[in-house]
């Protein structure tokens, strides 16, 4: 397999679209980016700096003038920093799930990430996953995949993951944050997530994480060999 083609990869969230992307790009010597690490490391900014009034709301003004200050890096072995703190870690709490999506519809924000994205990606070879990835950062990649699966099986994998960082959380909990999520990120005027129309449907529900990396890497091997 010798060209290096631009792999994109979308879906709801928790339908294991990361999980799918690592393991794609580890198989094909190919960088990963996990583009809802971005989006959740300015979340976890606008926390730490108090830009979130009490019920909640992100303080769309105050964040906009700091926007220029938010310096993200990412590194090879998926370690996220931001502003030189890494924050790997911290961006996987609930209290940043809860934010996040209301982060990811400012349009400013999206610019400077897509920016961002496309600088990583301008040479190819990439594993990139997201909401919007086949449809506005790469609408020329090669492949394209759009990840779906059941919302019980979405929740008990979110449940595991929080589970696996020590934070213990209640499956309704989790499943109204997923479903708030999915309804903020298809709804909202800035890149909705839906499905690019010539991205291809996996539905993981009952795909192990295998089976989930063979068929992509077969979708993968019929391009590069055509
Ligand atoms: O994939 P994730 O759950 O870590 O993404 C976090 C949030 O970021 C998600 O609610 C939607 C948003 N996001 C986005 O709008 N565009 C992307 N390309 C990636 C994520």
């Amino acid at each position: 397999m010798t060209k290096k083609i631009t792999i994109a990869i979308d879906g709801y969230a928790a339908c294991g679209k990361s999980t799918l992307a690592k393991a794609l790009a580890q198989a094909l010597n190919y960088t990963f980016i996990d583009s809802g690490a971005m989006y959740r490391a300015v979340a976890f900014y606008c926390l730490e700096k108090q830009f979130v009034d009490n019920q909640g709301v992100i303080q769309k003004k105050q964040l906009e003038k700091f926007l220029s200050e938010i310096e993200i890096e990412m590194t090879p072995d998926q370690r996220i920093f931001l502003n030189k703190q890494d924050i790997t870690d911290a961006i996987r709490t609930p209290r940043v799930a809860n934010v996040v999506s209301q982060v990811a519809t400012i349009k400013s924000v999206r610019s400077k990430l897509v920016e961002l994205q496309h600088a990583m990606g301008k040479n190819g070879g990439i594993v990139m996953d997201g909401r919007d990835i086949g449809t506005v950062v790469f609408p020329d990649a090669e492949l394209k995949i759009f990840v779906t699966a059941s919302t019980e099986v979405r929740t008990a994998r979110r449940l595991a993951e929080l589970n696996a960082t020590g934070a213990h959380v209640a499956a309704n909990e989790v499943t109204k944050n997923l479903l708030e999520r999915d309804y903020l990120d298809s709804t909202r005027l800035e890149s909705p997530l839906k499905q690019a129309a010539n991205a291809i449907v996996l539905d993981t529900t009952y795909l192990s994480r295998e089976e989930q990396l063979q068929w992509a890497l077969e979708r993968v091997r019929l391009l590069i060999t055509n």
